[in-house]
């Protein structure tokens, strides 16, 4: 265990999981609780809004920095990925110094080799991401299952940002009957409704005040869809794309919010909700709307 002093505040940070369990153990009480925010680090407010809520609900909460090479199918994607450490850890005391971090190392989670289990998550894994980035959500699932197997949570924290993500978590959770609350937290924007993302850190001034398009696409797509079919809509928004010559749009989907399958026509008693992914000069930006 390491205890890091800012500000004159300690909080608890490990760098592997067997003395993180000890320390769990150490703390444990028959009615406490812990609740878990897994991150890969470069922390912003949307993944602290996460913490806040999981300090507000649970005894203990523990959050993991992680950058977990499974899940990349881009390895420049990877490499680029902001590691922030220090900058995080003064972020987290300031939130609060209750919280108590797990930052492994490769080798402490994959023992070896890092590989992906294969899992079937009903087909969720087939669309958007799943389709785009081949192999991430079984990366997503290993390491998600492996910190839930170490950290032992009570209630875990995810954001609607990555939507996709979330029903996966939830659907592995049911099939392996895991015993932990998955908790959907609501996006956290910038300024200019640009999703937060630690990816944002690579974008130039020009390009993040230009991709509030990608939200404001988002807001018109919700309007258009009470009166249009979802074909209708897709379509607008590839023409709205098509000239644009700083962003171009990898995928926009319109999806039922349950099975995430592409919707053609529209349902009453269903949820739908529209995604999408667009790059800007190689770095890949994500958003995502509820449409009724
Ligand atoms: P990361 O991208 O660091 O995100 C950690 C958590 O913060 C995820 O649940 C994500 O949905 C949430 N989050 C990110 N940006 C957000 C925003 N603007 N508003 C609200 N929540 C936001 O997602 C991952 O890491 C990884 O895949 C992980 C689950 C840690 C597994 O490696």
């Amino acid at each position: 265990m390491f205890a890091f002093n800012f500000n004159n505040t300690t909080m608890h940070i490990f760098y592997g999981k067997a003395a993180l369990r000890d320390y769990l153990k150490s703390i444990k009480t028959s009615n406490s609780t812990i609740g878990f925010v897994p991150t890969m680090g470069a922390l912003h407010q949307g993944h602290l809004a996460l913490m806040q809520k999981s300090l507000l609900e649970n005894k203990n909460t523990v959050v993991s920095i992680f950058v977990n090479p499974t899940q990349f199918n881009n390895p420049e994607d990877l490499a680029k990925y902001p590691r922030t450490l220090e900058e995080d850890v003064k972020k987290l005391t300031a939130l609060s110094p209750k919280i108590i971090l797990y930052a492994p190392t490769v080798e402490d989670i994959y023992d070896g080799q890092p590989l992906s289990q294969s899992f079937d998550f009903d087909g969720l894994e087939n669309q958007m991401e799943g389709e785009f980035r081949p192999g991430h959500f079984n990366g997503v699932g290993t390491i998600v299952k492996r910190l839930f197997e170490i950290v032992a949570p009570t209630n875990a924290y995810f954001g609607e940002k990555d939507f996709q993500q979330l029903q996966i978590v939830k659907k592995m959770v049911a099939k392996a009957n895991l015993e932990v609350n998955v908790i959907g937290c609501p996006i956290y924007r910038e300024s200019n409704h640009l999703a937060m993302s630690s990816r944002n850190e690579r974008l130039s001034p020009h390009e993040r005040e230009e991709a509030a398009i990608i939200y404001k696409t988002l807001t018109i797509t919700k309007e258009k869809f009470q009166t249009e079919s979802p074909e209708s809509v897709t379509e607008w928004v590839k023409k709205a794309f098509e000239n644009n010559t700083l962003f171009t749009l990898e995928y926009f989907v319109i999806a039922d919010e349950e099975t995430l399958l592409p919707s053609v026509i529209k349902e009453p008693n269903k949820k739908y909700r529209a995604f999408i992914a667009v790059f800007v000069n190689n770095i890949r930006l994500i958003d995502t709307i509820s449409l009724n």
